[in-house]
């Protein structure tokens, strides 16, 4: 098939984003899943270029510049140096941003629309629209508002009610008026150009239909807008508009959306000039290019349709591929300035690493067009347990050790069975990245950390060193390979933490293909922690966003003196502790569970009575290392049997990554009561589903519950050595 050829050159772009605000994170859903793309392209060796632009023109933008006073040109300009600065903050590695307000790009309409002309595609035709009399111009769509033809809603934009959801044209509304001068505008016709979109249905569906790289989901969607019969598409405005005036023309101009897309050839030229070659010749008019286009859903009818009609008709190759992707929520709603959850890049910017939110969406993206959801909660989460506890601690640990007892040179890998293993699994995770299944990509990622993990703790080569320091090396050295190779996966989606531990491994600028070496008597850089558990704290984008830039250095110094005090407290202390009744009790025994192998039987002292326990702690503890030690139980658990064995109650312990803490009260005696101020403990029975309600976190060693700590009549309780994380 025409669209498996190996391709020469691949041409990556995203959506233009308008030039009217700031990027927010939901672009960066967009540019982050496309940037991850385009870096693995470039990991892959493939000869890869990535452009976009600023997308300048159309009403919002001349209005806006109007409100401000200025000049389009000079908000244009302004805006896209904010643009740019947010996007190289996030690591987006464009090779060309450019603006559709320029001479290439001019050039490039004029030239499509000429070409469209000459095939008979562009006619005119009389049509009427809405004119408001006050501000001389006619109305696009968003500013006209009245009442929704269908259902009667108020405030309804010109094109679509939110209210039903239906469609419709300006001139249906009930008791229109004008957005700018909330006047009732009049009707007035005028002459239009319109591309005859109607008379290229058939090659279209061919088209959409041929292509198997296509999301299937929205084959049949753009299909059936096909099959519902498509409608001739209107490409002119008339003036005052800022935008290009049409050849021929006094005062009309191309709609914004006819030079958009063009944006992506004029980026394309732009970056071309730089390098001595030609957008058409090398990339749009190329057998040996390929363009893949990344866009938001809610642009799908200008991709599918008006844009690939518009490249058959003048001799522009297609795209390849047109990946969608969903719209972002926050904590699970649109995102909304009243509910402090519209974040522009820079209030991200403020509050956490931008990686983690790249971490963070790579995390959630598939080759879908499903909505993805930031939880603030989730994104903290899942920073500190998957990259900080399971990887960035794991790479630390290894290096570490081979560094103060190697001098930091690796030896040779002798286990080279689970060695192979390991390295089918990266097969995987290149798989998934391929095929845009980003999420994917990062569970096998996380999957091969938390194996690297494993190794190392089975092995204990603190204490193997005592015995066998040649094995010793050989298992710090096929731990250090596969340091190596989770870094190489994780290039794509955190450029600056990969790049980190590459200096670390004394490597440079690794590839895919570094995947295959073994790095054995290899002299290592030296190592450092680069991530450590955060708090991430979100709560204050509301009130950020009330008072405007001059408070912001004020509240900023605010923000991290309160930073401190709400570190203390849990930030949703979901859940009630007076559910629960915890007791601190002795371990007398500790045996192996006979049909468990992660399983500990325990018999313990509760002061009264004396019970059994079942624990998955064995991975984590020896039995006789528990044997003494004052550890807190849920006292009013429902009994269970746990593989044919009694348990009566449950141990609490802190988890991070792999490593497992229990929560212990060793100046206190069996049976003493924990306790959190104000809150009376529990007499009757709860289930397990009822205690995974109740939210205590371990955070530097203590124990909370909605930021209070809790403890016995003698001591705080202690989880000795967890940073933070979820007790259970
Ligand atoms: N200017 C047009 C695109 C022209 S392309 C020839 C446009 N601009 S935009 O700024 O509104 O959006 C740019 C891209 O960001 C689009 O692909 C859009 O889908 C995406 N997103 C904008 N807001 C988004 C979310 N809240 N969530 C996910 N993606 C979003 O459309
Ligand atoms: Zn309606």
């Amino acid at each position: 098939m025409e669209a498996d050829r190996p391709a020469k050159r691949i041409l990556v772009t995203s959506a233009l984003p308008y030039a009217n605000g700031p990027i927010h994170i939901g672009h960066l859903v967009e540019y982050i899943q496309t940037d991850i793309h385009v870096r693995f392209l470039r990991l892959l060796g493939k000869d890869v270029i990535y452009c976009c632009a600023d997308d300048t023109h159309g009403t919002p933008i001349s209005i806006k510049a109007e409100q401000l006073g200025i000049r389009p040109e000079e908000l244009i300009a302004q805006t896209q140096k904010e643009h740019l600065e947010d996007f190289s903050s996030f690591h987006i590695s464009f090779d060309s941003y450019y603006s559709t307000n320029s001479a290439e790009n001019q050039e490039y309409a004029n030239k499509i629309f000429g070409e469209l002309k000459q095939k008979g595609l562009i006619y005119q035709k009389e049509v009427e629209n809405f004119y408001d009399e006050k501000e001389h111009r006619f109305l696009p769509d968003r500013y006209v508002k009245g009442e929704c033809p269908k259902c009667g809603a108020k405030d309804q934009y010109g094109d679509v009610c939110e209210a039903c959801g239906s469609t419709h044209k300006p001139t249906d509304l009930i008791n229109p008026y004008s957005v700018l001068s909330k006047t009732k505008p009049i009707r007035k016709k005028s002459m239009h150009y319109f591309f005859r979109l109607s008379a290229l249905s058939e090659k279209l569906d061919h088209w959409l239909r041929g292509n198997s790289k296509l999301q299937p989901e929205i084959v049949n969607y753009v299909g059936n807008w096909i099959k519902e019969g498509l409608q001739d598409w209107d490409i002119s405005r008339d003036g005052p508009y800022f935008g290009f005036r049409i050849p021929g023309e006094d005062d009309k101009y191309f709609y914004v959306w006819l030079d958009a897309p063009i944006g992506y050839i004029s980026s394309t030229q732009h970056w071309c000039r730089q390098h001595g070659l030609d957008a058409e010749e090398h990339y749009w008019k190329s057998r040996d290019s390929r363009i893949i286009h990344f866009i938001g859903k809610d642009i799908m009818y200008f991709h599918f349709l008006f844009w690939p009609a518009m490249l058959m008709e003048s001799g522009f190759n297609l795209p390849d591929n047109l990946v969608v992707h969903g719209f972002l929520t926050v904590n699970g709603e649109k995102m909304s300035k009243s509910r402090g959850t519209f974040l522009t890049a820079k209030d991200f910017l403020r509050r956490a690493d931008p990686e983690f939110l790249r971490y963070y969406y790579a995390g959630n993206l598939s080759h879908s067009i499903n909505d993805i959801d930031l939880n603030f909660q989730d994104l903290q989460e899942r920073i500190n347990t998957e990259l900080v506890a399971n990887v960035a601690n794991f790479f630390y640990r290894v290096l570490s050790f081979t560094h103060q007892n190697f001098q930091g040179t690796t030896g040779k890998v002798k286990d080279t069975k689970t060695a192979t293993a390991w390295s089918a699994l990266f097969g995987q995770v290149k798989e998934a990245f391929q095929s845009f299944e980003y999420r994917e990509a990062v569970k096998r990622i996380m999957h091969l950390s938390t194996l690297g993990n494993r190794y190392f703790q089975e092995k204990e080569p603190w204490k193997l060193i005592k015995e066998d320091r040649e094995e010793t090396l050989s298992v710090l050295t096929l731990c250090v390979n596969l340091v190596k190779d989770l870094t190489i996966s994780l290039k794509p989606i955190l450029p600056v933490f990969t790049a980190a531990i590459e200096k670390q491994l004394n490597l440079k600028e690794l590839t895919w293909k570094d995947l295959d070496f073994r790095l054995e008597g290899h002299r290592l850089g030296t190592p450092k922690i680069i991530l450590r558990p955060t708090e991430i704290i979100f709560d204050d984008i509301k009130e950020d966003k009330k008072d405007k830039q001059d408070k912001k250095d004020r509240q900023d110094k605010k923000h991290s003196q309160d930073k401190k005090h709400k570190q203390d407290k849990t930030d949703d202390a979901s859940g009630d502790f007076g559910l629960l009744n915890l007791k601190v009790a002795e371990v007398l025994e500790a045996k192996e569970h006979p049909d468990a192998d992660r399983l500990l039987v325990l018999q313990i002292d509760l002061g009264e009575e004396q019970r059994q326990l079942v624990a998955g702690i064995r991975k984590h503890y020896r039995p006789e290392e528990l044997v003494g030690r004052h550890i807190v139980i849920v006292a009013n658990l429902k009994e269970a049997t746990l593989r044919g064995k009694k348990s009566q109650g449950m141990l609490l312990a802190g988890q991070e990554g792999e490593k497992l803490v229990l929560v212990e009260a060793p100046k206190s005696r069996p049976g003493d009561q924990v306790t959190v101020p104000g809150i009376t403990p529990n007499q009757e029975e709860i289930t397990i589903d009822d205690f995974s309600t109740v939210k205590i976190l371990a955070l530097d060693g203590r124990v909370l519950w909605d930021g209070k700590e809790l403890r016995t009549g003698t001591e705080p309780l202690r989880c000795q050595g967890i940073a933070r994380s979820r007790i259970g």
